[in-house]
Parts: C-alpha cells; sequence; structure tokens
C-alpha cells in the first residue's frame, strides 16, 4: 500500500520554503495571497506592477506562438497572467473588458492547447465549454485559478459518492477525486486517469502476484465483483457471495440434491484473487478439511479405512452432490 496522502506530504516538504508555504500551510499561504493580491492590478487601472512571474524560460512561447500552459512559479497560482498583465482585450471585446471576444472554449483555446479534442471520453461541463463552473477567469485564492479546492470543487455538481452508504473505500474518504479521475478528459471510461487494472494497481499492488491467480482479478478487471466508492457490503463488493460468482460460474447449488453446510460461503474455502494452492483454495486440502472435520471423527468412520494420505476431493465433492455425504459416484460404497 503506498499511500498518496504521505506522497503529498513527503512532496511537501521535501520541496521546501516556498512551495510549503504557498501549498501547505493555509494560513501562512493567505498572508502570501494576501501580498499578493497588493500588486494584482485594479480592474480597469492602469499599472506599472511587474508582471507575475509565470512563464520561465522553457515555457516561453515562440513568436507567434500561443503560450504553453505549464506549471508556474507558486507565487502565480492566483492571477491569469493576460488578467495580470492588463491584457483585457485578449478575452474582451474592449479593454475595460464588455463581451466575451470569443465564446467559451474557443477563447481559452487562442492560448490553451485544446485537451479535449480527440479524447473518448470527455467531462460534460467541459465538453460544454463551461471552463468557468471550475475556473476564474481573472483570478482565484486557489491553485489552477481553481473556484474551490479539493473535494468540494467536484461536489458543487457531484452527490457525494459516499452519502448513505455502509462501507466506503478509504481511498475516496480520505483522498482526493483526483487520485483516480482527471478533471478534463481522458481516454478511460468514466474519466479515470489510468485504465481500472492501473488505477486499482496504483494501490494494490500484491493481489495478483501468487502462483494461481483468479483469471478476472489479473485482467485487472477489479470492478466485476468491487464497487469503486462505496458500497453496503462489507469489502466494498457489489453482490454478497455465492450470487456474485454466479456472475461468471455455473450455480452448481440450484439442482443439487445435498450441499455441504457451509458452501455457500466461499471465501471460507478460496480466496477470491490468488492463492499459492490451485482452485483458489485458501489452504492446502488436507488442512482445509481438518479445519473444520476432527480427525477423530473422521477416523472413527468405517468409509475411511486406509485413506492416509489420500486427498478428501478424491472421494468427496466439496459443494454438493447427488449422492448422500457428498460423495463422488467413483467412491460410493459398493
Ligand atoms: C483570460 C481571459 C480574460 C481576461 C484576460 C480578462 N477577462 Fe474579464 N472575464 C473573462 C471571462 C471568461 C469572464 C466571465 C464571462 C461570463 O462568465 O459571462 C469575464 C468577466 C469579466 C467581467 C464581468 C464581471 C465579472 O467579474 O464576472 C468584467 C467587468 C471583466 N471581466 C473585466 C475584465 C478586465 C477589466 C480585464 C483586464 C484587466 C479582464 N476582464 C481580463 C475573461 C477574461
Ligand atoms: C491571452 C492568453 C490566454 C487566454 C485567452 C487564456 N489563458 Fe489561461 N493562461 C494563460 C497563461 C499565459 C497562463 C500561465 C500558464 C503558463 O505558465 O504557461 C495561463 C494559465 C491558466 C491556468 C492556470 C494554470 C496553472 O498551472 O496554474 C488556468 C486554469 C487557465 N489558464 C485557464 C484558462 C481558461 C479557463 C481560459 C478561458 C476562459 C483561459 N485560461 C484563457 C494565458 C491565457
Ligand atoms: C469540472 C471542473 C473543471 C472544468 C469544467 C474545467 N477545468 Fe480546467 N482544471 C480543473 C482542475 C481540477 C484542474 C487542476 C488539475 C490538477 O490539479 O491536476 C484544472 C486545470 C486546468 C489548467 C491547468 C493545468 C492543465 O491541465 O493544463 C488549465 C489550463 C485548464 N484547467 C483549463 C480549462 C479550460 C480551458 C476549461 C474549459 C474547456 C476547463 N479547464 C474546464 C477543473 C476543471
Ligand atoms: C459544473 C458541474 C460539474 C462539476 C464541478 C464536476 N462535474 Fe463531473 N460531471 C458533470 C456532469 C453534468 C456530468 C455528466 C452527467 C453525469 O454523469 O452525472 C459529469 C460526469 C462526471 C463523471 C462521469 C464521466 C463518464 O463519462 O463516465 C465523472 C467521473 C465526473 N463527472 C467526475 C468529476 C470530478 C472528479 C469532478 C471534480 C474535479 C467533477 N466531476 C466536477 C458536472 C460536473
Ligand atoms: C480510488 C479511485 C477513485 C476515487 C478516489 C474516486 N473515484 Fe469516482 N470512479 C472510480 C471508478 C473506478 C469509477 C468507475 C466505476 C464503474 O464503472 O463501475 C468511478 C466512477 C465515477 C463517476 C461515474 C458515475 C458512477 O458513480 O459510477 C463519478 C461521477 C465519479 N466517479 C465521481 C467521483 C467523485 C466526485 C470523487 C471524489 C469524491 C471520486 N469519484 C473519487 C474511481 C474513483
Ligand atoms: C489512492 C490509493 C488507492 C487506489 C487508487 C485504490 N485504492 Fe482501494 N484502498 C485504498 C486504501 C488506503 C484502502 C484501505 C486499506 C486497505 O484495506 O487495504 C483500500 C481498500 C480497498 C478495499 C477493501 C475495502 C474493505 O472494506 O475491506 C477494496 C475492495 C478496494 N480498496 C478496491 C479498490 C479498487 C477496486 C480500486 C480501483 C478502482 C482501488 N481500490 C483503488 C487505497 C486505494
Ligand atoms: C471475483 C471477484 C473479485 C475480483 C475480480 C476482485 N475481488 Fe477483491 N475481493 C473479492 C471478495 C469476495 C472479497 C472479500 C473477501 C473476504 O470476504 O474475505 C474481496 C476483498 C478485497 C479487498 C480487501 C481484503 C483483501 O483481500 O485485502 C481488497 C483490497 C480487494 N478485494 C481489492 C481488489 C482489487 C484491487 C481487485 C482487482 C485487482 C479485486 N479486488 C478483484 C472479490 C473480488
Ligand atoms: C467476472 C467473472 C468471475 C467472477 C465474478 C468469479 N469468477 Fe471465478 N473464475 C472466472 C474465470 C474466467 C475463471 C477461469 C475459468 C477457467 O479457467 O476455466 C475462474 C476460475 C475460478 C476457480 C478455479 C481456479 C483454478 O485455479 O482453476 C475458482 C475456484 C473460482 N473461479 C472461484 C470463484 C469464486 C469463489 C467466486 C465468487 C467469489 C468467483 N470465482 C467469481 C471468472 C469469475
Ligand atoms: C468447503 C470448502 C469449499 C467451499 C465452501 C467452496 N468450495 Fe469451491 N472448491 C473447493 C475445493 C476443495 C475445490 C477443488 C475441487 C477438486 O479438486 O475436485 C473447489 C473447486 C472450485 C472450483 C473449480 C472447479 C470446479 O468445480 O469448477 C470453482 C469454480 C469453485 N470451487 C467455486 C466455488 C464457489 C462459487 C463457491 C461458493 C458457492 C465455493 N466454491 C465454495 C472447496 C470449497
Ligand atoms: C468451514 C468449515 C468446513 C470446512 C472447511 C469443511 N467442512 Fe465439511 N462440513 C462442515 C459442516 C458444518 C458440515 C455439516 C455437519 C457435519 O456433518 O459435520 C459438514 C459436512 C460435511 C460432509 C457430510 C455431508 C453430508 O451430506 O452429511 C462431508 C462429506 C464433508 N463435510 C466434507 C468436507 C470436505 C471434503 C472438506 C474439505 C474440502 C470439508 N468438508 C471442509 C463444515 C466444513
Ligand atoms: C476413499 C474415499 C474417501 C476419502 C478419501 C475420504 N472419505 Fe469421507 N467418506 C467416505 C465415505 C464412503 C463416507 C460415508 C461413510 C458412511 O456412510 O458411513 C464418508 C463420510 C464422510 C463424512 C460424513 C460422516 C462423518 O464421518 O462425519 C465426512 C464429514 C467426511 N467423510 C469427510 C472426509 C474428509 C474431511 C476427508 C479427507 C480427510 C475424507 N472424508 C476422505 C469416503 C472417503
Amino acid at each position: 500500500m503506498k499511500s498518496t496522502k504521505t506522497l503529498r506530504l513527503l512532496w511537501c516538504v521535501a520541496v521546501g520554503g516556498v512551495w510549503l508555504v504557498t501549498a501547505c500551510n493555509t494560513p501562512s499561504r493567505h498572508k502570501i495571497l494576501t501580498v499578493f493580491f497588493d500588486g494584482v492590478p485594479p480592474v480597469g487601472g492602469a499599472t506599472n506592477a511587474a508582471p507575475s512571474v509565470v512563464s520561465t524560460s522553457e515555457t516561453k512561447p515562440a513568436a507567434g506562438e500561443a503560450p504553453r500552459p505549464s506549471t508556474p512559479a507558486p507565487s502565480s497560482f492566483t492571477v491569469h497572467p493576460p488578467f495580470q498583465q492588463h491584457n483585457c482585450a485578449e478575452c474582451h471585446e474592449s479593454g475595460s473588458g464588455q463581451g466575451l471576444r470569443l465564446p467559451t472554449p474557443q477563447l481559452c483555446w487562442t492560448c490553451h492547447k485544446d485537451f479535449v479534442t480527440g479524447q473518448k471520453v470527455k467531462h460534460q461541463p467541459v465538453e460544454n465549454g463551461d471552463c468557468t463552473s471550475c475556473h476564474e477567469p481573472h483570478s482565484s485564492e486557489n491553485k489552477n485559478l481553481l473556484v474551490k479546492t479539493g473535494n468540494g470543487l467536484c461536489l458543487n455538481c457531484h452527490d457525494d459518492p459516499l452519502a448513505g452508504f455502509k462501507y466506503k473505500h478509504q481511498a475516496v474518504e480520505s483522498g482526493d477525486c483526483l487520485d483516480c479521475h482527471a478533471p478534463h478528459a481522458t481516454n478511460f471510461k468514466a474519466l479515470l486517469k489510468k485504465s481500472v487494472k492501473a488505477t486499482c494497481a496504483d494501490c494494490h499492488d500484491d493481489l495478483a502476484k501468487k502462483k494461481y491467480v483468479h483469471a478476472p482479478v489479473s485482467d485487472g478487471d477489479c470492478l466485476a465483483c468491487h464497487k469503486a466508492h462505496a458500497s453496503n457490503k462489507k469489502h466494498l463488493v457489489k453482490k454478497s457471495t455465492p450470487v456474485l460468482c454466479w456472475d461468471c460460474h455455473d450455480n452448481f447449488l440450484e439442482k443439487a440434491k445435498f450441499k455441504h453446510d457451509v458452501v455457500e460461503d466461499c471465501t471460507s474455502c478460496h480466496n477470491p484473487h490468488q492463492s499459492a494452492e490451485n482452485n483458489l483454495l485458501t489452504k492446502n486440502v488436507l488442512k482445509l478439511c481438518a479445519d473444520c472435520h476432527d480427525d477423530k471423527d473422521l477416523k472413527a468412520d468405517k468409509g475411511h479405512a486406509g485413506i492416509e494420505g489420500r486427498s478428501c476431493t478424491e472421494c468427496h465433492d466439496p459443494h454438493a452432490g447427488t449422492n448422500a455425504n457428498l460423495l463422488k459416484a467413483s467412491a460410493r460404497p459398493k
């Protein structure tokens, strides 16, 4: 397990001074912003203030080329450079800021590279050009000119995906929507930044390491069995066992005359992900059966004469059967 929170914290600590103040410590950050806001040109007024620290040499556009967005210096998080530089007419019909020169998103694409066209999955407000539902056009206290920070931004429009559920995915409860989702557009379903397999493997990378592996797990099809955010079932499963298993396996209990008492609790014998034993058994068959069946009792049974070292499943079906004692046809006493 790697915790992105921890990573973020380490990052903040590692990058040190200025970043620490702007990104990690809210009170000091506010102070800096206040100082910074003093340098912001008044709307409609002229200013001699130095332009904001934005374009570094590596991001400076060539002549005639639109500026490329990139990670700016921390102190530029709050003010949009063309606003800061009083280039109102870049966006407005007039220098004092009346109607827009172009509708969004076209207006934004005059300077920013269009990151939406060509992507398979587009976030609806982005596709609709509703950039200002998330971004302030002029300045903001938040980085990336966002109208709100963190999950609050997403919850402006989305219901809390955890609300009303009994079991919550810790990654959603104490993490960021943006740990898994992109805000604008991607090539993966549900606006994920990566494939489902890669998304889950970011934090759960040890579920398909053993010798036998459950096919849907090694395929990374975690969502065949789990919900991504929350569930009313333990371990975030979509359905309880055995119903979950019948999504892909023939229901061998439906017509069975005799059933093993514990058979519906599939995970008492099978690991749903992986195992060092074949058939995904939680342990070697003999040990597994011995967990619940006392050796002394078994030995007392005449059907068990001379079974030393033989596998229980040579004679018994572990699930169900047409014969009493779950005996396989070949093992029925003649
Ligand atoms: C990067 C593009 C951009 C620049 C540069 C820009 N604006 Fe704006 N401005 C916008 C957008 C987008 C809106 C929101 C329009 C809407 O939502 O209908 C807006 C809205 C406004 C409004 C309407 C009131 C408000 O705040 O919502 C005024 C007034 C305004 N701008 C003045 C200015 C002035 C003055 C400048 C120059 C100092 C400036 N703008 C520079 C994009 C820009
Ligand atoms: C006149 C050019 C221009 C226009 C038009 C423009 N931007 Fe920008 N924008 C910039 C520049 C320059 C930066 C600084 C990026 C950089 O460092 O290269 C920037 C930065 C940003 C950032 C912050 C990036 C960051 O890393 O903090 C956001 C968000 C943003 N713009 C959104 C918009 C949106 C939304 C629109 C349309 C309403 C828009 N921009 C229109 C020039 C423009
Ligand atoms: C649903 C909210 C949302 C909408 C709508 C939205 N953005 Fe963003 N945008 C974000 C968030 C969140 C980030 C910060 C991403 C991050 O931290 O990884 C961001 C970052 C950016 C950045 C800077 C970083 C980058 O990815 O280049 C730019 C530029 C930008 N947005 C432009 C736009 C434009 C243009 C539109 C409209 C076409 C738009 N955004 C619509 C949420 C939104
Ligand atoms: C301005 C409103 C608005 C904001 C803010 C917003 N969304 Fe959305 N989002 C929508 C709409 C509308 C849809 C399409 C209808 C739906 O699926 O609910 C959507 C769809 C989605 C989808 C499903 C996409 C798909 O194709 O399956 C995801 C995932 C998503 N949003 C995540 C986020 C995240 C993460 C944030 C915060 C960064 C966010 N949204 C912020 C309005 C918004
Ligand atoms: C651990 C990764 C992860 C995090 C964190 C996360 N999501 Fe998701 N989200 C997913 C996955 C995976 C799907 C696809 C679910 C599916 O297809 O069954 C999804 C689907 C969605 C959808 C599409 C509709 C739906 O509910 O299936 C929306 C909307 C959404 N997420 C919003 C959010 C919001 C808002 C947050 C933050 C509060 C968030 N997500 C946090 C992984 C995540
Ligand atoms: C950002 C890290 C992160 C990502 C990405 C992530 N998880 Fe998790 N997940 C956690 C943490 C933290 C826990 C709680 C600790 C634990 O049980 O291992 C957890 C727990 C779980 C649990 C057990 C819940 C329980 O109650 O026992 C399941 C199931 C799960 N995650 C499935 C997924 C799936 C499916 C995905 C991909 C859609 C995914 N996770 C992506 C961090 C993450
Ligand atoms: C065939 C169904 C199935 C698939 C596919 C599946 N799981 Fe599970 N998972 C389960 C079941 C059932 C449990 C509950 C096990 C129990 O009750 O002991 C579980 C439990 C978990 C747990 C918590 C307990 C533990 O073993 O750590 C995590 C975390 C988890 N799954 C993550 C994942 C991830 C990530 C994937 C994709 C790589 C995945 N699962 C694929 C069925 C599945
Ligand atoms: C998304 C589909 C899917 C679900 C749900 C599913 N399985 Fe499977 N399972 C498979 C596939 C595919 C195989 C491989 C079949 C084959 O090799 O013939 C398999 C094989 C197995 C095997 C044999 C493994 C081996 O080593 O030969 C066992 C045991 C098993 N599943 C148990 C379960 C249990 C228990 C559940 C419910 C918790 C379950 N499965 C849910 C798809 C699924
Ligand atoms: C009491 C332990 C036990 C329980 C409970 C159990 N199994 Fe099994 N299962 C086994 C054993 C042992 C094998 C290996 C059988 C063999 O070697 O003949 C097996 C084999 C399998 C196989 C692969 C071979 C086959 O028969 O297709 C599947 C699939 C399977 N189990 C699914 C399930 C499902 C689904 C459940 C829950 C309804 C379940 N098992 C409950 C012990 C159990
Ligand atoms: C989780 C506990 C558990 C495990 C593991 C378990 N059993 Fe059972 N088994 C039971 C219970 C409870 C009964 C019903 C009470 C009894 O007859 O002892 C039972 C009954 C049986 C019966 C008699 C069925 C009948 O029709 O009367 C057989 C045969 C049997 N088990 C074989 C096995 C074999 C073979 C294994 C190993 C693959 C195994 N059991 C593993 C709990 C378990
Ligand atoms: C050579 C075939 C064979 C093997 C191997 C075998 N059994 Fe049996 N088992 C039988 C027969 C036959 C009966 C029915 C005996 C009777 O009718 O009196 C039986 C009955 C049972 C019963 C129900 C009666 C009782 O004793 O409670 C259980 C439980 C049981 N076996 C469990 C096991 C376990 C666990 C193993 C593995 C350690 C095992 N068996 C291995 C043939 C076998």
